[in-house]
């Protein structure tokens, strides 16, 4: 695991773009495994401008997205297909069909669990998943549970997310209580990970996804046993992690 601190969010967002335009660049037919909520908006935005400079390509590029919202459309504004295609794809050169998001309104939601996990492997696996991380510790949207569910699959939200996510809506009773997420078997699979976090709401989780004992109730914390796994988090977020294990901190 390599631990990278920034002063800020804007330097937190450079950082972990530079690792994804790298990623493009080296290999530009790369899936991306790509994630929603607030954490990682700076990213696309880097990511954005640079392709505006003419230095990085997303023609060749597939990607599939960790989640979405059970019940919630496409055009939805606050539909992870509507946030991906607004604050990232509309605004770079990745073919519209090359991308992947979960559909919220599936009538069989096991068959369409079934078809991504099929998307996942005809794309031949994920090659850099990018990962924010939920105050339950949850990735994607797998949140804690008795074991780690490793497929596709549809889950309650917990009740700390409903209310982290009421941010997004106007009234609770809007606020999705059921999302389809990826499993912990396609992302602990893809070849490289980078999880973003900022901010001090994050810092006593982030340590101990990275720190604590590996358990279903931290579902992050299975990202112990990944071989290539980068954070990148501002001080903020590090602020425990920085007390108890400064020399981790790369
Ligand atoms: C969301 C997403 C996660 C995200 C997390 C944290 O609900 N399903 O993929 O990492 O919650 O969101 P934020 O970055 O807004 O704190």
């Amino acid at each position: 695991m390599k631990i990278i601190s920034a002063p800020d969010y804007q330097s937190m967002s450079r950082k972990a773009a530079n690792i994804i335009s790298a990623q493009v660049i080296l290999f530009p037919r790369s899936v991306l495994g790509l994630a929603t909520g607030s954490t990682p908006v700076g990213v696309y935005q880097q990511l954005i401008e640079w392709y505006k400079k003419g230095d990085v390509d997303f023609s060749a590029v597939h990607s599939v997205n960790l989640d979405e919202y059970r019940g919630l459309s496409p055009e939805h504004s606050e539909s992870y297909r509507f946030y991906m295609n607004t604050n990232f794809f509309n605004h770079i050169n990745i073919p519209l069909q090359n991308t992947n998001v979960p559909n919220g309104l599936a009538p069989d939601v096991e068959e369409e669990c079934r078809r991504y996990d099929h998307v996942i492997g005809d794309l031949g696996g994920i090659d850099l998943q990018l990962l924010g991380i939920g105050h339950t510790g949850h990735i994607g949207f797998n949140e804690p549970d008795e074991d780690f569910d490793k497929t596709t699959h549809c889950v309650k939200l917990k009740e700390q997310t409903i209310q982290a996510n009421s941010r997004f809506f106007k009234t609770m009773d809007e606020v999705p209580k059921y999302a389809i997420t990826m499993g912990i078997k396609a992302i602990m699979q893809a070849k490289k990970i980078l999880l973003v976090a900022n901010g001090a709401s994050k810092a006593d989780i982030l340590y101990r996804s990275l720190f604590g004992p590996i358990t279903p109730a931290v579902p992050a914390s299975i990202l112990q046993l990944h071989n290539d796994l980068t954070v990148v988090a501002d001080e903020e977020a590090l602020r425990v992690v920085r007390e108890k294990c400064p020399e981790a901190i790369g």
